[in-house]
């Protein structure tokens, strides 16, 4: 049967405003990450601490880390791909991060400039580390369901990676279709693929809508048991490393299916539709969300 209970991540103050090109006032993502935590929301990613060279937009993460209001019933995280972007995310206040591999060789080196097996090694820095500072690490695999560049994506890769990061550390593994290619078929495969390695306790989705079909895959993927779902406020985002990727699954239609199938997520809808209109303005774009629109015109 379905899960009784989704732990919904909230990723889009990180995903969905890294594509942002006009950047987003510190305050504003501030203010952003405060609302979404008074909406229930369990896991909030808030930031990168990666290169400003490569994304601009995230340069402000401590500051954002340092002017969230902290909340004992809200975690906070991070992206951190290496030792260096790990010691600035502890050093601003960070709780939880998350490193981020793929599954495509081609998409590695185009998000974080090193192979797969390079970016392994970096990764176990991080979670040695870690480890030491009671730090919890997520772990991403991009492109489970298709890669801008190398087209079709073996599941036993996506396996063979989710594994690698599993074996050393990450509590829980995210797999993302980076550019939102995938179909429940498609996503039905992988998951049955990775978890043969991978406890499905263990396994997260995270679904971008590029080509419509986000819920349908996170329904796929509620039926094989997986109980974790990324996605952004208002459908936020992309990927900069992914030409034509757009937004992920927002988090509004999100919690209405989860709703409709009366599965707990702890989320307050209306709260969230407000934050939603909150950045969407802000950012002066209309809202991804179909609920949010239905919403809006009632
Ligand atoms: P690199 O150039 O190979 O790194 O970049 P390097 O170690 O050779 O260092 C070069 C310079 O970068 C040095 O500075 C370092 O200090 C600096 P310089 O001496 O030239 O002034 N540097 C850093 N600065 C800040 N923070 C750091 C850091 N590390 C090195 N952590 C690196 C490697 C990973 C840093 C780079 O490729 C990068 O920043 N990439 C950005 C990747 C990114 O943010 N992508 C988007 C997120 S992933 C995603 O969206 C997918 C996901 O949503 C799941 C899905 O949808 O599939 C997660
Ligand atoms: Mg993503």
């Amino acid at each position: 049967g379905l899960p009784g209970y989704v732990k919904i991540v909230e990723v889009g103050p990180r995903d969905g405003l890294q594509n942002e090109k006009e950047i987003v006032p510190t305050s504003v993502k501030i203010e952003l990450i405060n609302r979404l935590a008074d909406c229930g929301l369990p896991v909030i990613e808030t930031t990168s601490f990666v290169s400003p060279k490569w994304v601009p937009q995230m340069a402000d993460h401590k500051e954002v880390i340092q002017g969230i209001k902290k909340r004992s019933d809200v975690t906070f995280t991070a992206l951190t791909p290496n030792l260096k972007g790990f010691q600035s995310a502890l050093e601003a206040g960070i709780q939880e991060v998350a490193i981020f591999g793929a599954a495509s060789e081609t998409f590695s080196q185009k998000n974080i400039n090193c192979s797969i097996d390079e970016s392994i090694g970096r990764f176990k820095e991080v979670t040695e580390v870690a480890k030491k500072s009671k730090i919890p690490v997520r772990g991403y695999v991009s492109c489970v369901l298709g890669c801008p560049y190398e087209g079709h994506i073996d599941p036993t890769k996506v396996a063979e990676v989710s594994k690698k990061l599993y074996d050393i550390g990450c509590y829980e593994i995210s797999l993302g279709d980076t550019i939102g290619v995938g179909t429940p078929g498609a996503m039905r495969c992988m998951l049955e693929e990775v978890s043969k390695v991978v406890p499905v306790e263990h396994l997260a989705v995270h679904c971008h809508d590029t080509y419509g079909q986000a819920i349908a895959n996170i329904f796929a993927a509620l039926q094989l048991g997986v109980s974790v779902v990324d996605s952004s406020v208002a459908g936020l985002g992309g990927c900069p490393y992914a030409k034509g990727a757009s937004g992920n699954v927002s988090t509004e239609d999100v919690v209405y299916l989860m709703n409709g199938l009366n599965i707990k997520t702890g989320v307050d809808i209306d709260k969230l539709i407000e934050a939603g209109q909150f950045i969407s303005h802000a950012i002066k774009k209309p809202t991804s969300s179909k609920v949010a629109r239905a919403k809006s015109k009632s």
